[in-house]
């Protein structure tokens, strides 16, 4: 057996009770191991590289921190999100399929619109929207400095222009936008003794919102009905808290106009548009 397809059994049987992808979880560690892309390794280009024994500490390492449960996007250092390939770290969140459901939000919007993606983390949904809806003047901010650097890394990377802000809510962000889009904090960390071990690698000020979940969101709508801007406004929710955010909108003056669901029919997006001569009072 050659050595890449030797070191591809053995990972996938050491990942084995750890990942349910556990031999794309090997192809992905050892293309990284041996400084190629999985394509490469795949297709026999990697050979030669094996033959040698430099990569085997360092693919024996990634190994056991995968099977100590470390998510694979923080092993290999990125993550496809929609058509862009993102640096991720521990700095901010790993962006995840259902937040692609903002973005498809977001090509509703009219020509021209202020968009702001407040809580960016990666800077994953402000750069996606960027890269495939280039005439919006796209914003973002972060509470943690943290999450931001990463954003402004990938920004760079991605050669993406996005104003990025530090700020806590809408605290100091000025200026008027049309629209905004968030993905925050909404676990519930009274649900936190049943959350997935890999969750805990990821910062916490990215998952969790309180005792319930919505205290992030809370904090926000009240905010958003203090302004006259933000006529639009797209939210991601967790599974089963659709009843409680639309309430909340509704009571900050928004109309709930869709409830977008994922693809295990889950409602994962409420977006919603200012109701026209509200004084809000939430
Ligand atoms: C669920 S993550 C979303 C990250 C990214 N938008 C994505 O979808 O991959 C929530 C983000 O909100 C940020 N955040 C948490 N509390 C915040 C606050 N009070 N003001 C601004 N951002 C906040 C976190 O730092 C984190 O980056």
């Amino acid at each position: 057996m050659s050595p890449t397809r030797a070191a591809l059994a053995e990972g996938a049987r050491v990942l084995a009770g750890t990942s349910s992808s556990a031999r794309l979880d090997a192809e992905l560690l050892l293309a990284q191991s041996l400084g190629v892309a999985r394509e490469q390794l795949l297709g026999g280009v990697a050979e030669d590289l094996a033959a040698g024994e430099a990569w085997r500490p360092t693919y024996a390492q990634l190994l056991s921190r995968r099977r100590a449960g470390e998510p694979l996007a923080y092993l290999i250092g990125r993550r496809h999100f929609r058509d862009i390939c993102l640096a991720v770290d521990p700095r901010a969140l790993i962006p995840r399929p259902e937040s692609e459901l903002l973005v498809e939000w977001a090509h509703s919007l009219p020509a021209g619109a202020r968009v702001l993606d407040l809580g960016t983390g990666s800077g994953a949904l402000a750069l996606a929207i960027k890269q495939e809806r280039p005439d919006l003047d796209v914003s973002a901010s972060d509470v943690t400095a943290d999450a931001l650097a990463l954003a402004r890394e990938n920004a760079l990377a991605l050669g993406l222009t996005v104003s990025l802000m530090h700020a806590d809510l809408l605290a100091g962000v000025g200026g008027r936008y049309d629209a905004l889009i968030c993905n925050p904090p909404y676990v519930a960390t009274r649900d936190r003794a049943q959350l997935a071990p890999e969750l805990s690698y990821e910062p916490a000020v990215a998952l969790f919102g309180g005792e319930d979940g919505l205290a992030v969101i809370r904090r926000l709508v009240r905010e958003l009905a203090r302004r006259q801007d933000f006529a639009q406004v797209a939210l991601e929710i967790g599974a089963g808290q659709a009843a409680a955010v639309g309430r909340l909108l509704s009571d900050a003056g928004y109309e709930v106009r869709a409830c977008l669901r994922d693809l295990a029919g889950r409602e994962r997006v409420l977006a919603a548009a200012r109701s026209s001569g509200l004084g809000a009072g939430a």
